[in-house]
């Protein structure tokens, strides 16, 4: 089973990046962490970041050949982009959505999420441990309906 991970926006700069909202681990310590555990679940990641939407949409699209379920922190593109949803519908992969922060205590703007009707479901709030509760989320909804 292979997992594309996504990682939107400005999840680059994860480690320097407003530490007190998001944390001081890079991006490259949460694909580690998340590699760690699709070893435990004996599983195979592929891991993306991309700032940019069209890349997002074009990754989602080639998911459909060789993956069973994608994670993605869609950062502000949650709140955007129609682009990403219909991507994930068109595809008709599962998804879990993840938050770093709990958008939903934060600006009203946050609340809205484009990709939330189209997700299996979203974990937000548990810093970059969402990842983590995401993955074995996916994993064990893809087991469920295998
Ligand atoms: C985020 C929350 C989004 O609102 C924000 O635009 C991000 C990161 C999070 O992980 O908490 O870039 O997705």
């Amino acid at each position: 089973m292979k997992i594309l991970v996504i990682h939107g926006p400005n999840l680059n700069l994860l480690g320097t990046r407003e530490p007190d909202v998001y944390g001081s681990q890079t991006i490259s310590d949460v694909n580690a962490a998340l590699q760690n555990l699709a070893v435990e679940l004996g599983i195979e990641l592929s891991c993306m970041q991309s700032n940019h939407e069209g890349a997002i949409v074009d990754a989602i699209q080639a998911a459909k050949a060789d993956c069973a379920g994608i994670l993605i922190n869609p950062a502000a593109y949650t709140h955007t982009s129609i682009a990403i949803r219909d991507a994930i519908s068109a595809v008709a992969l599962p998804v879990v959505e993840v938050h770093i922060s709990n958008v939903h205590a934060r600006e009203e703007f946050r609340c809205k999420s484009h990709i939330a009707p189209v997700a299996v479901g979203q974990i937000s709030g548990f810093g970059v441990n969402s990842y983590l509760l995401g993955l074995r989320a996916i994993f064990s909804h893809i087991k469920l309906r295998l």
